[in-house]
């Protein structure tokens, strides 16, 4: 199946198009899990290409364990990339249902290229808008959607959706940039050139969605908070090796992702951008 709407992905154009060339340091590093690193021991990093790997992997770990899946359980996750975390599942559980989704049927055709079910796992890729699920009300335990949010058209739709395919007891998890809540005014004020410089790099993006919002939208969707862990500091490491990639490009062009992974990081540091693991429950209503 192949999607219309098409979101701007340029980090996917470039990582898809250094794919199809043979490979490189940026798809070694992103080819599997594309997303930010959790070291828990940040000051043990050494910037190589096998401990971001490991720290890709711990992230998806994470959100995994947050959410409790064993065998037998069935998960969606939505914007799934190339498949890392659904790659990871069928590996380590048994008797699951996975399903994969995702906006971009180019990702899709490598994560269905490079996993193949095991351990008696249904694994499906689906392509779709996260914010208009193509399944029945009621069928999932579990809905991922680990540091692809912010790219849905909306966080209403999402939310509503995923609250509708989940079964009663399921759990929706997810990470998120988030920003902190005093420091929005300036942000907004800072607005159009911070946002080109984001969007050159990174696309559709909408990153000013703090906490309380977040608290807001569950509390309208039905949904509870049950987990709102800051794990900025745990991803911190990441920074330096984006910067060694963007300094490393052969095409000068491409230097100017610099600004974007060079702002996120000052931001992270100074605490006004966050980085958050967050999980749902239902709610008794
Ligand atoms: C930063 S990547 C994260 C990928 C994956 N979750 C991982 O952790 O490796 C963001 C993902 O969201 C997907 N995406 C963007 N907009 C989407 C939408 N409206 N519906 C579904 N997926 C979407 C992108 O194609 C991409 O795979």
């Amino acid at each position: 199946m192949t999607n219309d709407r098409q979101p701007s992905l340029p980090y996917f154009d470039i990582l898809l198009q250094e794919m199809s060339a043979g490979g490189s340091e940026l798809t070694q590093i992103f080819g599997e899990y594309t997303h930010w690193g959790y070291w828990s021991a940040p000051a043990m990093a050494d910037g190589s290409i096998e401990d971001y790997k490991s720290a890709s992997a711990a992230l998806s770990r994470l959100v995994c364990d947050t959410a409790n899946i064993g065998n037998g359980s069935q998960v969606l996750e939505v914007g799934c990339g190339f498949g890392g975390t659904i790659a990871a599942l069928n590996d380590r559980f048994c008797d699951l249902e996975l399903v994969g989704l995702n906006i971009d049927d180019r990702q899709l055709a490598i994560a269905i290229e490079n996993i193949v079910p095991k351990n008696g796992n249904q694994v499906n890729f689906v392509c779709a808008d996260a914010c208009d699920l193509p399944f029945a009300d009621r069928s999932f335990d579990v809905v991922l959607a680990i540091e692809c949010i912010f790219h849905f058209p909306s966080r209403d739709r999402f939310f509503q959706e995923a609250r509708r395919v989940l079964k009663p007891g399921g759990c929706l998890v997810l990470t998120d940039f988030i920003p902190r809540e005093d420091f929005l005014p300036v942000y907004r004020l800072s607005g159009l050139v911070q946002d080109a410089i984001v969007a050159y790099t990174f696309g559709d993006v909408d990153i000013k969605f703090p906490l309380s919002a977040y608290r807001d939208l569950a509390r309208k969707t039905g949904l509870m908070p049950t987990v709102e862990n800051d794990i900025t500091l745990n991803t911190l490491p990441t920074y330096s090796v984006l910067r060694y990639l963007c300094e490393n490009r052969d095409n000068w062009l491409e230097r100017f992702h610099y600004p974007a992974i060079a702002m996120a990081e000052l931001a992270a540091q100074m605490g006004w951008m966050r980085y958050f693991l967050l999980s749902f429950a239902i709610a008794d209503r």
